[in-house]
């Protein structure tokens, strides 16, 4: 497994102000509206979102679901998420800090999940090859993944060029990456754009994607 590219330090100078961005809350309630209509979580699912950041997209989806698992590499964005948690006695949600993508001892390694979503957190992470087998070795035989992120872009979708992130992705390309960590996608859609002056000071639109796949039932031979 490869190290990740995890910008901890920017996410945790930014958790505070996170929410108090008008197109971050609209794109989060867009990415957990598309989630729900696409997957249909039930209330015997056990979720996790990784890059769960403050929570936005899982605020939305945790009273559909059993148990959540809010995963994050920043304990920032996370105190923001634990507060929400706090202010409103939810039960069901439990924060972790962890880089699924850097370790497979991970804290999850004998737990199974239903349903594993992102939002806006596949393209900070480098290995996506490595990362999609590790989610898949935590969904359950039938389970789902559901990820949104930026097709690909024109590498000015960031302000900062130094961060290290993928340019978006190549939906044929990550077609074949979710198939070749065992997960059979079941739909491909334009769930959003961003429209945002790009780091050249250009407008531009970034449309976002939504992928579901499915994990392929194991076969067993006589
Ligand atoms: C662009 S933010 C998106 C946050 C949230 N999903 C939202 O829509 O508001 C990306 C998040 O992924 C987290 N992150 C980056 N690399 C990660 C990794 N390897 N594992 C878990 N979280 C990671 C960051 O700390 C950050 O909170």
């Amino acid at each position: 497994m490869t190290d990740t590219w995890n910008s901890a330090d920017k996410f945790n100078r930014e958790a505070s102000q996170w929410d108090e961005n008008p197109q971050r809350r609209a794109v989060a309630l867009g990415v957990a509206q598309a989630i729900i209509a696409a997957v249909k979580p039930a209330e015997t699912m056990r979720a996790l979102e990784f890059g769960c950041g403050t929570g936005l997209v899982s605020m939305e989806i945790a009273p559909l679901v059993k148990t959540l698992s809010a995963v994050d590499t920043s304990p920032e964005m996370l105190a923001v998420l634990q507060e929400k948690i706090g202010t409103f006695g939810i039960t069901n949600i439990e924060t972790s800090c962890t880089n699924l993508s850097a370790s497979t001892e991970s804290a999850f390694n004998e737990q199974q999940f239903e349903l594993i979503y992102s939002s806006m957190t596949l393209h900070h992470i480098d290995d996506t090859a490595a990362f999609l087998n590790s989610i898949s070795a935590l969904l359950s035989s039938g389970g789902i993944v559901a990820l949104a992120d930026l097709d690909l872009e024109d590498g000015l979708f960031h302000d900062d060029p130094n961060e290290k992130v993928h340019y978006g992705f190549d939906r044929s390309e990550l077609a074949a990456l979710l198939n070749g960590a065992g997960l059979l996608v079941t739909s491909f859609e334009t769930i959003y754009t961003f429209n945002k002056k790009n780091r050249a000071g250009i407008n531009a639109a970034y449309p976002l994607f939504l992928v579901t796949a499915t994990k392929k039932q194991s076969v067993t031979s006589f």
